[in-house]
């Protein structure tokens, strides 16, 4: 049976384009049941819409880096009324609290732009680069109570060039993103990788 996937973000939502790809071409054995964002304009949910999946705004919050309790209560029941199996969060930018991580406790996985230890936190990709690293990547880890320092599921190392930008490292550690998380996902649903 496919794994039923609930997913998370605040943004653009390539990484979720790249997991609704691998489904589409039969690469990832999984069902995405709701597509949520904290962002009603989020371009996450168009995306979403347009393959043709469920989605949840939540209601506008008056903090930046975390939802209020009841918020994310409303949330966390949504997803679990959807059917969620798997809580995966691509780019949500709010710390989660009890109400998602009691809900779907050791079910919840999360991309982050570095190498995890390296570099967690906001804008990993900046600070790999004022770091001057020779190389940084990505990470697929779970969440805890804990910034980005759940257990790490899968890594991607990505050089740092010297010509590069921000911007332009950014862009090739989300080329690596896109390849890892629905590898990542499909390692889950397979066994392979054990949560
Ligand atoms: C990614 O770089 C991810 O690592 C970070 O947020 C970004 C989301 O990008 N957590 P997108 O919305 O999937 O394009």
């Amino acid at each position: 049976m496919a794994l039923k996937l609930g997913i998370l973000g605040s943004g653009k939502g390539s990484n979720f384009v790249s997991i609704a790809e691998a489904i589409q071409k039969g690469t990832l054995d999984a069902e995405v049941v709701l597509v949520g964002s904290d962002f009603a304009d989020a371009l996450i949910l168009s995306h979403a819409a347009k393959f043709g999946f469920a989605t949840y705004a939540c209601p506008p919050s008056q903090f930046k880096t975390k939802l209020e309790p009841e918020i994310e209560t409303q949330l966390a029941h949504e997803l679990k009324k959807a059917g969620t199996e798997l809580l995966v969060l691509a780019g949500f930018m709010r710390v989660l609290k009890r109400p998602l991580l009691d809900t779907f406790a050791g079910k919840i996985i999360n991309i982050h732009p570095s190498l995890l230890p390296a570099f967690p936190g906001l804008k990993a990709w900046e600070q790999a680069w004022k770091a001057q690293v020779p190389e940084t990547g990505c990470t697929v880890h779970l969440v805890n109570d804990q910034i980005d320092a759940g257990r790490i599921l899968g890594q991607i190392k990505v050089p740092v060039q010297a010509d590069d930008t921000p911007e332009t490292l950014h862009a090739r550690i989300q080329k690596a993103e896109h390849t890892l998380f629905p590898q990542v996902l499909q390692d889950i649903t397979t066994g392979k990788i054990r949560i």
